[in-house]
């Protein structure tokens, strides 16, 4: 069950339609401000996928859904949040001005996340005067209402009790929290997908592959394998008997042969960006992105279900969260159906409909980030 109480999105573009759409089916209201005029239109655009991917998780039905505010300022979004989550575009201007509004007027014990993709948070945090100790970066995968991961990184002023209260809460939305222990650009996820993509600009430019040939090379192989192991285990099982020393003393030296140009990074001109773009054009086939997106949806449903079966049912992976992801949904869910039934012939549940409301939850706690902030400093 969620510990937040309310919600606020800054930004709603694809990651913070994202953030809206997971917090919004969890039951949790969300304010949301983005000064785009068709930030509602592109938002229901995403509600209106997830709801039917959590449709196809929850064939017993979804819970009920949180309410959504479009505020007019980021002052009045943040008002009454005690938890905010921050998805402006990538400029670190534009981060230090939106981080310094929030915490100019979000309550001082409302945990604060970025959704950034590489910006360390030591570097956003000095434009927070009031709390900066609050801040952590809380980094998902797109689409953030399916996909669990989201890697946390704090910074120099981030206290650790702060980065504790904002596992607990990404965790009670369904998500699988993984600290990221030292802070670095592009935290872990990106560093891995910005060393594949710079390998993949080179081969379209070179010739080597069109961006479908690529595509089918990761999809019809070790893309199947990640989604399942990840890189080390997967590479433990490929050394045979002898485990990962064997693969090492096997594949090592391969490093230093000319197979990778990881450094070197492909000048992004004109000519390259047409290529791939026209490519990729191609190989959608006529597709829409809201098609693309949909078939995107039902591959990763489809996947985590599979997933959630195996390991003697118990669940592997992704799809162990994801059993008991749709379980607490299922559960919540069953919360709608029961507080709906005539209060006369379960008086019990007249109790546990304020429950959300008056339940204290670890932001709500007034003392929570201000014990944070005299607690010890993150070394
Ligand atoms: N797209 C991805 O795959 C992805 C994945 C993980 C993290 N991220 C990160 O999420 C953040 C947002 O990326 P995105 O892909 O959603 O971008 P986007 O361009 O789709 O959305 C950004 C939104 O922010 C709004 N915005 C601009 N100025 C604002 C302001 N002052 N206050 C409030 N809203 C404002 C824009 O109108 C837009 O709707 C970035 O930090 C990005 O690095 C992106």
């Amino acid at each position: 069950m969620s510990i937040i109480n309310k919600a606020a999105a800054i930004g709603g573009g694809v990651i913070g339609a994202g953030w809206v759409a997971r917090l919004l089916l969890n039951g949790i209201d969300v304010s949301i401000f983005d000064p785009d005029p068709e930030a509602s239109r592109k938002v229901g655009e995403v509600m209106k996928g997830a709801r039917r991917a959590y449709k196809q998780m929850l064939p017993g039905g979804l819970p009920k859904e949180g309410k959504l505010t479009y505020a007019k300022t980021i002052a009045e979004a943040v008002a009454d949040a005690d938890f905010i989550q921050e998805s402006v575009p990538e400029r670190l201007d534009l981060k230090h001005k939106v981080l310094a509004e929030i915490d100019t007027h979000a309550p001082a014990n409302a945990i604060v996340g970025s959704s950034t993709s590489g910006i360390k948070p030591t570097d956003m945090q000095v434009a927070m005067k009031k709390h900066p100790e609050r801040l952590v970066v809380g980094h998902p995968f797109n689409p953030v209402y399916l996909l669990p991961l989201v890697e946390i990184v704090g910074g120099e002023q981030t206290f650790p009790e702060a980065i504790e209260v904002a596992k607990e809460l990404y965790a009670s939305i369904g998500m699988k929290p993984v600290m990221v222990r030292k802070e670095i650009e592009a935290f872990v996820g990106d560093r891995l997908l910005e060393a594949a993509w710079r390998e993949a600009l080179w081969l379209v430019k070179d010739g080597i592959c069109t961006v479908e040939e690529l595509d089918d090379i990761m999809r019809y192989s070790f893309g199947l394998r990640w989604a399942q192991m990840g890189m080390f285990q997967v590479y433990r099982v490929a050394g045979g008997e002898a485990g990962m020393r064997h693969f090492m003393a096997q594949f090592g030296p391969c490093l230093k042969w000319p197979w990778t140009k990881l450094m070197d990074v492909p000048e992004f001109n004109d000519e390259l960006v047409d290529l791939i773009a026209t490519q990729s054009d191609e190989q959608a086939h006529g597709l829409s992105i809201r098609e693309l997106e949909r078939i995107r949806d039902d591959n990763l449903v489809a996947i985590m279900e599979a997933l959630s079966k195996q390991n003697k049912g118990k669940g592997w992976g992704a799809g162990a969260l994801h059993k008991d992801y749709t379980r607490q949904l299922a559960k919540l869910a069953a919360k709608k159906t029961s507080t709906k039934a005539p209060a006369k012939a379960k008086p019990a549940k007249k109790a546990a409909k304020p429950a959300k409301a008056e339940k204290p939850t670890k932001t709500g706690k007034p003392a929570k980030a201000d014990k944070a902030k005299k607690g010890k400093k993150k070394g």
